[in-house]
């Protein structure tokens, strides 16, 4: 079950809302829409008012008077001010949390649900290496920053695009790409763990192919952007449930230009980062998009992310499919002949493969590390 994140702006809340829900279902509603009486609730509240707005705070006094003293209240503090924290506590805050919370924060929640309802938490987090926990959180947040930065006209952060892609290519280095997508499993958001699939799976690829670290990091600075024009689509188009329309395939479909788009506009990114963000959905017999090139017009970048991006997008479990089983991944991709470049498929068996669970894939693990 969702937790339920109140608001008096939901739009200030955005960010914050969106960053727990790469962790946790989250589900938003105004503080003046909120019933206490009304609603069985099972998980803390978190609350999102400013702390330093006498009417705000007389809102949220009335609104959350009728929730049951078992169910705790978590509020956000945007450090506007040193009375923030007193005040969540005088309106019955059991802890803080920031405007722009981490993986820790969530924790938190996880386990005052778990307080609440006298047992374990219901949200397992696996055992993986904190280094990939932390890549992770690392890259998953450089879609909060894109989001800010090409909302408000400023340059996209290429140092952080930089250091995000030598992180996870050296934690790959210690560790395995299965570990990596279990790390990626703990995040929420489809779109979110998207990104973060195919940065691995990237990587993973072309250290596999023998690339050089400075290829290696090439390419994986492309797979953090490859689908940067998402950012102007809200995530709930991106993340929704179910089957899409298909004017709502056709608006997801112009993310492919529109990220090339912002990349051309940056100075920051190379020709080749343009290249993958604008054709990495072309098919190599001229039945992709946007601009349905085919053959050599497609170049060798571009049909290594395609591979990834397709094979990403099979393997993750979504809320109206099962993850599918690396292997019959793998299989599509290998049925795909004359629209996917056979040799690099190929080459991307032993990825494919060591990509399956950990549990289950115990002796594959290090075929790419
Ligand atoms: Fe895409
Ligand atoms: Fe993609």
């Amino acid at each position: 079950m969702a937790f339920l994140f109140l608001s008096d702006d939901p739009l200030r809340s955005e960010i914050a809302a969106r960053r727990l829900g790469q962790w946790l279902p989250m589900r938003v509603m105004h503080l003046t829409d909120f019933c206490a009486s009304g609603v069985h609730l099972l998980s803390p509240v978190i609350v999102d008012i400013d702390l330093t707005d006498g009417e705000a705070i007389k809102q949220a006094k009335d609104a959350l008077r009728d929730i049951p003293s078992g169910i705790s209240k978590v509020f956000i503090t945007r450090g506007k001010s040193r009375a923030e924290p007193y005040q969540a506590d005088a309106l019955g805050g059991a802890q803080t949390i920031p405007s722009v919370p981490r993986r820790s924060d969530a924790v938190k929640l996880i386990n005052l649900r778990a307080q609440a309802q006298g047992g374990r938490a219901d949200f397992a987090v696996a055992e993986v290496p904190q280094v990939l926990l932390h890549t992770a959180d690392e890259v998953s947040s450089l879609h909060d920053v894109f989001y800010e930065t090409v909302a408000s006209g400023q340059p996209l952060p290429r140092a952080q695009v930089v250091c995000a892609s030598e992180l996870l290519a050296e934690s790959l280095k210690d560790t395995s790409i299965a570990a990596w997508l279990e790390a990626v499993k703990q995040h929420n958001s489809y779109t979110y763990r998207h990104c973060m699939t195919v940065s691995g799976l990237a990587a993973a690829f072309t250290m596999n192919l023998g690339f050089s670290d400075a290829d290696v990091q090439r390419i994986s600075i492309a797979a953090l952007m490859h689908d940067v024009g998402k950012v102007k689509m809200p995530i709930s188009l991106l993340d929704k449930p179910g089957k899409l329309t298909s004017e709502e395939v056709a608006e997801i479909r112009t993310h492919a230009a529109y990220g090339a788009e912002i990349l051309l506009d940056d100075a920051h990114f190379s020709a080749e980062v343009v290249d993958i963000a604008r054709h990495h959905h072309e098919l190599l017999d001229g039945s992709g998009y946007p601009d349905g090139l085919s053959g050599k017009a497609i170049s060798d970048p571009v049909r290594i992310m395609t591979i990834v991006d397709i094979f990403s997008a099979l393997i993750d479990k979504r809320s109206y499919k099962k993850a599918m089983p690396a292997k019959d991944a793998y299989k599509i991709l290998l049925d795909m002949e004359g629209k996917l470049e056979l040799a690099l498929v190929n080459a991307f068996e032993p990825v494919a493969l060591a990509s399956q669970s950990i549990k289950r894939n115990v002796g594959l693990q290090r075929a790419v590390a």
